[in-house]
């Protein structure tokens, strides 16, 4: 409490530095609730310190956002003060944003330290941490139960778990059913998933912390194989399209049975718009065989200050204020936002409306990071080129030994230069 009267006295304080009322623009993502609450967290602000805050629209996809962002940079843009960041760009937009030192009063000591360091480039804090994300397994207890299967422990156990429910259901009656549904379309969220499947295996995540490229392995193409095998059997052909919010869309309705998603996805299952409310269990995802491992994908988001911004100093009193351990706490509860803040791990409060915080804390403290940092300016190059190469296998254009000897090739191209 302490430290959230802090907080809320900083951004004050900082406000009446200032001086005059200014007008800040903020990008705060698109997908499920992040929209709505945005405009109720931003007009709090704005009422406590007189300034006006204009919400800019983004489109869904991460990497849609991120070529925008570029173009504006590039145009050394005003009109976006406050943006949105995802936790796998400091190193690609760094040359862009406001070092929020000078600003946070030291706040971000009280968040979990991988993260600031992550939004940390050359000794400058290019973004507050705002929420963190791991991939989950969602599913449906109720056809569990129905159909006589534990909640499976490895990839396998799930695919036939999935099987037998969807063939179940679909002779219910119900030909929309799905076993399982994921992010199979050719963009960042495919690259979470697959970074998943191949760490599951025990294939590593494409670079490696020194920057060797380690995708050509066994443990990949054993990871990219068996995620091949889902699609048109357990899934449906139209997932090669699929982002978060169609796999969403699709379990929340009822028709499926498996889901790999963010956190978010716990809140709108479980609210008024959804046919599952009450009937959903999450668990980290499956391991890669008996030998293999759980493993989550570390996601999340920042909050920075553009360069370009011409009222910085209000902006920064904006991004403490969203960030602050109140309006993480209420997101949390309300929206199943994941804070970045661990004391909130053990609030009671926040436990009761998303108890998989705690149980499954060592999956959000110990998720695997995309090689943004070995990769640098030239992360989004990698990924890329990996999505890509996973998509052509998924798709059946490509076997995963002749994607991945690709792959490799292409990556050994992007490495040289000086930026990786
Ligand atoms: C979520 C994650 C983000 C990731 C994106 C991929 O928004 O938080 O880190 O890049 O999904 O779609």
């Amino acid at each position: 409490m302490k430290h959230i009267k802090h907080t809320v006295a900083a951004a004050a304080a900082l406000f009446s530095l200032v001086g005059h009322a200014a007008t800040i623009t903020i990008s705060c993502g698109s997908v499920g609730q992040d929209f709505e609450f945005c405009k109720k967290t931003t007009s709090e602000w704005a009422a406590k310190t007189g300034n006006e805050v204009k919400l800019f629209t983004v489109p869904n996809s991460t990497t849609d956002i991120l070529a925008l962002f570029r173009q504006m940079f590039a145009a050394k843009s005003s009109d976006l003060d406050v943006i949105n960041v995802d936790v796998v760009w400091p190193g690609i937009i760094k040359d862009h944003l406001v070092d929020l030192k000078q600003y946070s009063g030291g706040a971000e000591k009280a968040h979990f330290p991988a993260i600031v360091a992550n939004n940390t480039v050359n000794g400058k804090l290019l973004a507050m941490p705002w929420f963190t994300d791991a991939g989950l397994l969602y599913y449906r207890k109720d056809l569990l139960a129905k159909y006589g299967v534990s909640a499976p422990t490895t990839w396998e156990e799930m695919a036939t778990a999935a099987k037998k429910i969807q063939d179940g259901e679909r002779a219910a009656g119900n030909n929309d059913f799905q076993g399982f549904v994921f992010q199979a379309k050719a963009y960042e969220g495919l690259t979470c998933d697959a970074v998943e499947w191949i760490s599951s295996y025990n294939g590593g995540n494409i670079v490696d912390d020194k920057g060797n490229i380690t995708i050509n392995n066994p443990g990949a193409v054993k990871a990219l194989k068996t995620a091949a095998s889902w699609i048109g059997t357990i899934a449906p052909q139209g997932v090669l399209n699929y982002a978060e919010e169609e796999a969403r869309g699709v379990f929340q309705n009822g028709n499926a049975a498996f889901m790999r998603n963010w956190p978010y996805a716990w809140s709108l299952g479980n609210g008024k718009d959804s046919k599952v409310a009450g009937k959903i269990g999450v668990s980290a995802l499956p391991k890669g065989g008996a030998d293999g491992k759980h493993a989550a994908t570390l996601g999340g988001w920042q909050l920075a200050v553009s360069k370009y911004s011409k009222n910085p100093e209000a902006a920064a009193s904006l991004v403490m204020y969203m960030t602050s351990p109140e309006v993480q706490k209420e997101r949390a509860i309300k929206g199943s936002y994941n804070p970045t803040i661990p004391a909130l791990y053990k609030d009671k409060d926040v436990l009761a409306a998303a108890p998989f915080f705690g149980s499954l804390y060592d999956v959000f403290t110990n998720a695997v990071p995309r090689p943004s940092t070995a990769t640098g300016l030239k992360y989004n190059e990698v990924s890329s080129a990996f999505w890509n190469a996973t998509h052509d296998v998924l798709s059946g254009t490509a076997t995963a030994e002749n994607s991945l000897a690709k792959l490799e090739g292409k990556l050994k191209q992007i490495k040289r230069g000086k930026d990786w």
